[in-house]
């Protein structure tokens, strides 16, 4: 009897020995070759694809797998493959490293002493206009990101509807449509978690009771007020442009000419803080390149914005103690122009380096009211993909203008790209004429910064896509124009 027990016990040993390596074995194959398929990794590993089904034998060395959604989307199709083809999922991990403990900088704390008394309910009208009911709105938008795309993806099952009993048949055997539409609403859960923490960061950071935030949601709920899915996702596709790894190809179209040209303009810059050059960027986005300018050293960056959702989700990146590894779904809400539908579903994660907040404030609001006044002694302005969403470019030029130091300068990189309701549309040598008018002078560029775009004029052209899925089948292109214009001393400036 003993021999015999000792005997499946030693069976079972072996057994489980070779499952387990055959799994690591076809794990570590669909990890090396993403291009197979589950059902050609079963054909070489077959023990893999019956474990995979047997949820309570667990490989022991799973764990070492990166993201933990790799092994669920491997067993997913491990069970799809037992019954016919396979959508493959390639699931992109990227490197995260932690970021230091964010102490906030005495810039920063004075900066948001005067954000505290502007987002007071008692100043000004309270109307959609007032800070703090934009800001409520940005924090209600995040809190309902699921709700809101749980919608749409209904509004996508029910159209699903009308496709006929064999063309979904055939949608269902060959390409797994209804699992697609599952696997986006598990994603979207997901992506709720990211935009929890957003909201639950901007409480703490300006300092909004819950009570506050609910009674907020009450009226707009009782109001049908929606909350804005657009805005929200705009925001957090932001987090790709600027501080994933697969929002690179974006930011080294502009980035390198916009650092090298102020590297060139203030080689002399001192290290010491206190005597840095000042450098002011409106409509920041998530900030991103105000922290590459900060990072070349002797610069005391203040980024500007004005939309609140992008200034919450920028929160979370200034004063969150423990970002990585943060993973997100940013492309499962549109399902155009994708050439995988794993590319679409991939995870994406931020920041891909560590922020070094100290030397960058952000100034949350309209930049022409933020900088009215007291604010005109910047050493240079970079407005990058921003002149153009300007409702009155004139005042923003005069703004630009009138911020800057006599002698300080204005590095320009953007389409004009006109939205919706602009008092005036002006075309590029309008632009130049208008800048001159007001007192700029345009100074020779580097050809490394493209080429010239009208001929006598100092301004060039560059490549750029705009906030686009690097794998989509679309591109969202202009032609970037950069110029760097001096503001003209004026009699007695020095
Ligand atoms: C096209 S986005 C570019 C963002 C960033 N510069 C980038 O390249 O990723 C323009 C940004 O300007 C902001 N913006 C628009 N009008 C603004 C204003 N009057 N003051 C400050 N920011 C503004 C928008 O909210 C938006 O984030």
């Amino acid at each position: 009897m003993a021999h015999l027990l000792l005997f499946i016990l030693s069976l079972s040993i072996v057994i489980y020995s070779t499952f387990a390596v055959t799994l690591d074995g076809s794990l570590c194959l669909a990890k090396e070759q993403p291009e197979l398929t589950l059902n050609e990794i079963a054909v070489r590993c077959p023990f893999a694809i019956l474990l995979t089904r047997i949820s309570w034998i667990r490989h022991p060395f799973m764990s070492s797998w990166d993201l933990v959604d790799v092994d669920r989307a491997c067993a997913k199709q491990g069970q799809q493959a037992l019954f016919g083809n396979l959508v493959a999922y390639h699931i992109t991990s990227v490197t995260v490293q932690k970021p230091p403990k964010k102490q906030s900088s005495p810039r920063q704390r004075e900066e948001k002493v005067r954000l505290r008394s502007r987002l007071e309910r008692q100043r000004g009208r309270w109307n959609s206009h007032h800070p703090r009911y934009r800001l409520l709105d940005a924090i209600y938008g995040f809190s309902r990101y699921q709700e809101q795309n749980g919608v749409e993806l209904r509004r996508w099952k029910t159209l699903y509807k009308h496709v006929s009993i064999p063309q979904k048949a055939m949608l269902e055997h060959v390409v797994y449509y209804s699992k697609k539409l599952e696997a986006t609403e598990q994603l979207i859960r997901k992506n709720q978690n990211l935009c929890d923490m957003i909201v639950q960061n901007a409480l703490r950071f300006y300092e909004v009771k819950q009570i506050e935030l609910d009674q907020f949601i009450k009226d707009a709920d009782t109001n049908k007020r929606k909350a804005d899915r657009t805005s929200v996702s705009q925001a957090l596709k932001h987090f790709v442009r600027d501080w994933a790894s697969d929002g690179e190809h974006e930011r080294k179209a502009t980035f390198p000419c916009i650092l090298r040209t102020l590297g060139t303009l203030f080689p002399q810059r001192a290290a010491e803080p206190g005597k840095h050059q000042r450098v002011l960027i409106p409509g920041a986005g998530l900030g991103r390149l105000g922290y590459d300018i900060a990072a070349l050293g002797g610069f005391d960056v203040t980024i500007n914005e004005w939309s609140m959702y992008m200034n919450v989700a920028y929160r979370v990146l200034e004063t969150e103690e423990d970002l990585s590894p943060f993973t997100f779904h940013p492309f499962i809400d549109s399902w155009s122009h994708h050439a995988t539908s794993a590319d679409m579903q991939r995870a994406v994660s931020f920041p891909d380096r560590p922020l070094n907040t100290s030397s960058v404030v952000l100034v949350e609001g309209d930049f022409t009211t933020e900088f009215q006044t007291g604010h005109s002694d910047y050493d240079a302005i970079v407005t990058h993909f921003f002149i153009d969403t300007a409702r009155n470019l004139m005042s923003y030029l005069e703004t630009i203008h009138r911020t800057l130091r006599p002698g300080g300068y204005w590095i320009n990189s953007g389409p004009l790209l006109y939205g919706s309701g602009p008092f005036v549309q002006l075309s590029l040598d309008e632009i130049i004429l208008l800048s001159e008018a007001l007192g700029f002078e345009f100074i020779e560029t580097s050809p490394r910064c493209g080429e010239v775009t009208l001929s006598g004029k100092k301004v060039r052209s560059m490549s750029a896509i705009y906030g686009s899925n690097e794998r989509a089948l679309n591109i969202n292109g202009y032609k970037v124009q950069f110029w760097v214009a001096r503001k003209r001393l004026r009699n007695g400036d020095r």
